[in-house]
């Protein structure tokens, strides 16, 4: 008797009474979701899309922590912004250090730069990366709290072509995801400098008007009066309409800077339009910064992805003045955007050999089998599940499968498999361990067979 008879064959002891558990009824948390296997089609073809564009363009892959110190998010992002104050998810962990969920990429990638001496490697670097970014925002629609962004950073390189040739590939992804109706708007904040000066207008315009905003962006004149920007309200809206804008007060550079892209833009005729209201309410940007939006049969616009030039921020995280520019695209809401238009979606390579068995002995025979027959490139179908061969062959038939390959009883006793050709019906006994090699030349005859039919 094996040892597994042994167990089984026990008489049943005295029963014990096990404390029922209860069930938990969980859900998801609120703006966070599952990625069900029926949607992973739209998120694979976005995903290949997405890294084969980074690699065309020669950016190297880089994976950042999902958690990082919190220090790091509070400098970069500056204590008094939305996204920190509001958005970033901070905790203590056990050891009681203030930790953050990465909100964005920008400030761990210009870390990682800085802490792993990519500063001697030879320039542009490229880095391109794709991960679950974290913020806690209102819940609606294209805003989650978890969300999937897919980041193009190049560091070393103040050349506008650089910030023409971000704008490029973020068009040629939503090209070649079928996404339409596109619109780029690029504005330039200007240096550090010139954002300084600006900052001193908006301060001293808001001032002039305290009376006409509501309290609570009152408070912001001082500490961060590029916020107000961000209120949706007629009141505050009408007060920014007569506001400053960057754009007329920017430095000699960075005017240059702004109009060479401009001349590339135009070369490269990509959709687009100046917008000199568009802020991107994140403080690391300097000069350039872009946003492009999918527009809506009614006019209305999403933000699909946004980016710009942070030139400071190496520096300010204490590595060498270094000029960078990069942007992301919210890849959840690329799919959305995709499923909306029933776009193109991945189409898994289809297996051309099926795997067939009946009975217990040639189950265990087939595990090896198609172990074999993978190993060797070859995509095999299989439902070990099932002991019914009408039913294993019904299904190879719909899979549209060149070759079966048929254990059956008889053959897992003697080490025989039997090959089926599925579009002439003719079938051959071989020995198993000349089943790669034989299933290699069926298949290699079937496509003759397919192209001379
Ligand atoms: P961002 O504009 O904050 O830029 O985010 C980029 C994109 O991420 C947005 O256009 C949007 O598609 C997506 N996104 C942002 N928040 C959410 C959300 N709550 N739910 C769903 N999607 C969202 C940045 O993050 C910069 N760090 C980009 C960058 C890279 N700049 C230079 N390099």
């Amino acid at each position: 008797m094996t040892a597994a008879k042994k167990a089984t064959g026990k008489k049943a002891k005295k029963k014990t009474n096990v404390k029922k558990i209860k069930p938990l009824k969980c859900t998801s948390l609120p703006g966070v979701h599952d990625i069900l296997p029926g949607e992973q089609s739209y998120w694979q073809q976005a995903r290949k899309v997405l890294s084969d564009e980074a690699e065309e363009y020669g950016f190297g892959r880089i994976d950042v922590p999902i958690m990082e110190s919190e220090s790091l998010f509070r400098h970069v992002h500056g204590e008094t912004s939305e996204l920190y104050e509001k958005e970033t998810y901070c905790f203590k962990n056990r050891s009681r250090d203030d930790v953050v969920l990465r909100s964005d990429f920008t400030p761990a990638i210009a870390r990682a730069y800085t802490e792993n001496g990519m500063v001697d490697l030879r320039k542009p670097i490229k880095l391109f990366t794709i991960g679950h970014a974290f913020r806690h925002e209102r819940v609606q629609a294209g805003r989650c709290r978890e969300f999937v962004q897919a980041n193009y950073d190049i560091f070393g390189e103040q050349d506008p072509v650089l910030d023409a040739q971000v704008i490029q590939i973020a068009h040629r992804v939503l090209q070649k995801l079928g996404i339409k109706n596109i619109q780029f708007h690029v504005n330039s904040v200007g240096t550090r400098e010139s954002r300084a000066h600006y900052r001193e207008l908006l301060t001293a315009y808001f001032e002039s008007r305290r009376t006409k905003l509501p309290s609570k962006y009152r408070d912001m004149i001082d500490t961060d009066p590029m916020r107000i920007f961000e209120a949706t309200d007629d009141k505050t809206m009408q007060v920014c309409s007569g506001a400053p804008q960057a754009i007329d007060h920017l430095d000699k550079e960075s005017r240059d800077h702004f109009k060479n892209l401009l001349e590339y833009l135009d070369e490269l005729d990509l959709p687009y339009m100046i917008d000199p209201a568009l802020d991107r309410g994140i403080n690391y940007y300097t000069q350039t910064i872009f946003e492009v939006f999918v527009i809506d049969k009614d006019g209305t616009r999403h933000a699909l992805g946004g980016g710009g030039r942070y030139n400071d921020l190496v520096e300010s995280l204490g590595g060498e003045p270094t000029p960078a520019i990069g942007f992301a695209f919210g890849v959840d809401r690329l799919v959305a955007e995709m499923r909306r238009l029933k776009a193109k979606a991945y189409m898994p390579p289809e297996p051309r050999v099926y795997l067939a068995q009946i009975g217990d002995l040639a189950k265990k025979k087939s595990l090896r089998i198609f172990s074999d027959i993978e190993s060797a490139g070859i995509l095999v179908a299989e439902s070990f599940g099932r002991g019914n061969l009408k039913e294993q062959m019904e299904q190879a038939t719909k899979m549209k499968v060149d070759i079966v390959v048929i254990v059956g009883q008889k053959e897992a006793l003697d080490g025989t498999v039997i090959l089926k050709d599925m579009h002439t019906g003719t079938q051959e006994t071989i020995t198993s361990d000349k089943v790669v090699c034989s299933v290699k030349d069926a298949l290699k005859k079937t496509v003759k067979v397919s192209k001379i039919k």
